[in-house]
């Protein structure tokens, strides 16, 4: 859509007292020289005030800026929130005509607007009272469809319910915002299906607090090892966040449920990190270069790529039965010379490295 100046602009524009204080006061937030920052809350005023942004609105604020007249322009005809030409008297209506709205029934509210505002947006009704428009996404697609009316959504919108609303508004009378089909915010209709713990009350925290809770830890920073990082809905101790007050059922062992498996790799690596941090190192025998010039392809034992076979085999380690011999103090040396460790046991290496020098495959 062409954003450009009104064809009819007003001969002035000034703030009232209380506005223009406002505004300077705004002002002032911002360090010498970046006044401009304050554009967007000073247009927003002065379209407060007049309902509009007419183009004496604009070169003022461009004064009181120090900004080119264009700049401001610039800003206003960018964001549609600011309206660049009339609108009505009560209330402009803004109905949201993307596709979530759209298939649940926007074309039906803009067929309303048509009929009791006026044939085309942006076009002020007869008794200067409404106008309307069709805007992309508001943010509320799961309240589908909506409008924006003044600075409140009306959500869940039907048909008769929107000429109802309008029918409203222009009777002098104040609507209630939000959905108008009794839902609370954005839960299922049918009611809620998660987060009933925090509905009845039993939820002493909301789901961020309580995992940032159940870590302990948030302000530590991060250090590239913690298995948590990728888990980060296992807590300490292996608890699952939300659930530290349950009491803890084991899982089969055969079927381990994933985030008691994750907790349970947490703990093995915890543990490899225990024991390398006890065992002495001892530098397992290492190769030149691959025997017969034929390395091993690496990359078959688990978690590791081709960067990590880079590292191995600048190591000295080219082949199956090097890593399948590795004793516990051959394993802690390797490991301190790795960047993620622990992953030796936790990957089972020394098992699949086994496996695959005895057969030369998985
Ligand atoms: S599609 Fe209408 S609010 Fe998102």
């Amino acid at each position: 859509m062409l954003r450009r100046l009104h064809a009819d602009q007003p001969d002035s524009f000034a703030f009232t007292p209380a506005n223009l204080a406002w505004a300077e006061g705004q002002i002032t937030k911002y360090p010498d020289g970046r006044q401009a920052s304050a554009v967007i809350p000073l247009l927003w005023r002065a379209q407060e005030q007049e309902s509009w942004l007419s183009k004496p609105a604009i070169e003022l604020i461009a004064d009181m800026l120090g900004m080119a007249y264009i700049r401001v322009l610039e800003v206003a005809s960018f964001y549609f929130m600011f309206q660049l030409q009339p609108v009505g008297t009560v209330a402009h209506i803004q109905i949201c005509g993307t596709t979530s709205c759209m298939i649940c029934g926007a074309e039906d509210l803009v067929a309303i607007c048509k009929e009791k505002i006026a044939n085309k947006p942006h076009e002020v009704s007869a008794d200067g009272r409404f106008s309307w428009e069709e805007v992309e996404c508001l943010g509320s697609c799961t309240n589908a469809p909506m409008a924006q009316i003044g600075k409140d959504y009306y959500e869940d919108l039907t048909a008769d319910g929107f000429a109802t609303l309008l029918d409203d508004l222009a009777a002098g009378k104040v609507p209630t915002p939000g959905p108008q089909n009794g839902r609370y915010s954005s839960e299922p209709l049918s009611g809620l299906t998660t987060l009933q713990d925090y509905e009845s009350g039993k939820a002493k925290y909301n789901a961020s607090v309580q995992l940032a809770t159940d870590l302990g830890d948030t302000v530590k920073r991060i250090q590239g090892d913690e298995v948590p990082l990728l888990t980060p809905w296992v807590g300490k101790n292996g608890v699952v966040a939300g659930r530290a007050a349950e009491a803890p059922t084991p899982p089969a062992p055969a079927t381990p449920k994933p985030a008691a498996k994750q907790a349970e790799e947490a703990k093995k690596a915890a543990a490899s990190k225990a024991v390398a941090a006890t065992v002495a190192e001892v530098e397992p025998e290492v190769l030149k270069a691959a025997r017969n010039g034929k390395p091993d392809d690496l990359k078959l034992l688990k978690g590791v790529g081709p960067k990590l076979e880079q590292t191995l085999n600048e190591l000295g380690f080219f082949h199956f039965d090097q890593v399948a011999g590795w004793t516990e103090a051959q394993v802690a040396w390797v490991d301190a010379r790795l960047t993620f460790k622990g992953r030796i046991e936790r990957d089972g290496w020394i098992e699949q490295a086994k496996t695959l020098a005895a057969a030369d495959e998985t």
